[in-house]
């Protein structure tokens, strides 16, 4: 009986065993000249497991295998299209606008006396549709509504939370320090909020995508009416170049990119030719918020940004700016407590609860939105 079964395994062994395949016909995989022996996505897991297991603990796993799999998008509504249908096409597949679900169940728990938290400040007007946790629907391509403009922007959902954290106010003059490719550029005028607004990029390249979809999203005579300057300067000049001016500065500073640098071997910034830019990335983001805090008015508001884990980008970043100012230019900066903010979108993200300073959403599977830090700052003198 037993023969058959070893003659069939031969022959699947023949089929797909490189071992069988007679020698002349052999490929050998020339890994040395093609791909680099330790590709950087694979150097990137290891330093997140050395640094990550540390700073999060028990709660490591849970976050590694969220990072590895399928991220979850929000499709913000073009307010420039025909909101309305487009909001009513997206309730169609199910999703539901997370930002006004979540104002609405905190206005019914005021109502009913069980929140005794203050009104939120959150930047108006957005709409941002994502589907239930646990639902891994995906939302199809975003399409050229009646209007000339597109109808939706698919995004990491997350990365709302920065500019509704900034709290715009009609008229407000804004800055977006490191703008592009621009989907929080164009969150912030989607707020309608923006009396005129600042974007700038370093990098041509990356403003000429930010241009782009300017161009797809907002019409041409509310890009003029909104004053919208896109530049390409370094911002860590910004502070010397218009110093004491804006009202609220997002300042969503170039870092590790845990997730995408999980994936993309294409630019990842764990290639061994760039671990010293990689090294320098702290030192860049206190000089960035720096640059972004000596902008602001004295009363503005600031908010500062990553989609990295890691405490030295985030909370190491902002104590050590805070520092820097109060040393250096005898400016005092207020951080702003946002735990009422994690409670208003709980339902959404899933936060980490032990943040010193400001908000970590971390990827889980049942919401696999961020990694995505934000810390709102006050800028008092
Ligand atoms: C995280 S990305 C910004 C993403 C963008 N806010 C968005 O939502 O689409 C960081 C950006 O910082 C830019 N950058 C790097 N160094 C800079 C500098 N010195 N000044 C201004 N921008 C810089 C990079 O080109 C990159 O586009």
């Amino acid at each position: 009986m037993a023969a058959p079964i070893v003659r069939s395994v031969r022959e699947l062994m023949r089929l797909v065993d490189f071992a069988l395949v007679p020698r002349r016909h052999r490929h050998k995989k020339k890994w040395a000249a093609t791909e680099p022996k330790f590709p950087a996505t694979q150097l990137a897991l290891q330093n997140f497991d050395m640094t990550y297991s540390v700073q999060f603990e028990d709660l490591w796993p849970s976050i590694r295998v969220s990072l590895l799999s399928e991220q979850k998008y929000g499709a913000l509504v073009n307010n420039f299209a025909d909101w309305d249908c487009v909001s009513a096409r997206l309730e169609q597949l199910n999703a539901k606008d997370f930002v006004s679900e979540a104002i609405s169940h905190w206005e019914l728990e005021a109502q009913s006396g069980h929140s005794a938290a203050p009104s939120p400040a959150y930047s108006p007007n957005l709409r941002c549709f994502t589907f239930a946790r646990g639902d891994v629907s995906r939302f199809p391509p975003s399409r050229l509504g009646s209007l000339g403009v597109m109808d939706y922007y698919l995004m990491d959902a997350a990365s709302l939370l920065p500019v509704l954290a900034l709290g715009l106010h009609p008229g407000d003059t804004v800055l977006d320090l490191c703008a592009a490719p621009g989907g929080k550029t164009l969150a912030l005028l989607q707020t309608l909020c923006c009396g005129n607004l600042a974007a700038n990029d370093l990098s041509t390249s990356r403003t000429g995508r930010l241009q782009k979809v300017l161009q797809s999203y907002v019409p041409q005579d509310i890009r003029e009416k909104n004053q919208v300057r896109v530049t390409s300067w370094d911002g860590r000049k910004w502070g010397e170049l218009e110093g004491d001016t804006y009202d609220r500065v997002l300042v969503d500073v170039p870092c590790t990119t845990d997730r995408h640098s999980l994936y993309e071997e294409e630019n990842n910034i764990f290639q061994r030719s760039r671990k010293k830019e990689r090294q320098m990335l702290p030192m860049l983001q206190v000089q960035l918020l720096a640059a972004g805090l000596l902008a602001t008015r004295p009363g503005g508001h600031v908010v500062y940004s990553t989609c990295s884990l890691s405490h030295l980008q985030n909370e190491y970043v902002v104590q050590g700016t805070i520092e820097l100012l109060a040393n250096q230019y005898s400016i005092r900066v207020q951080v702003e407590d946002l735990s009422h903010f994690r409670k208003l979108f709980m339902d959404t993200f899933c936060f980490f609860q032990s943040c010193q300073v400001g908000e970590l959403v971390l990827p889980n599977l049942m919401a696999n939105f961020g990694p995505m830090y934000f810390c709102k700052l006050h800028r008092l003198t």
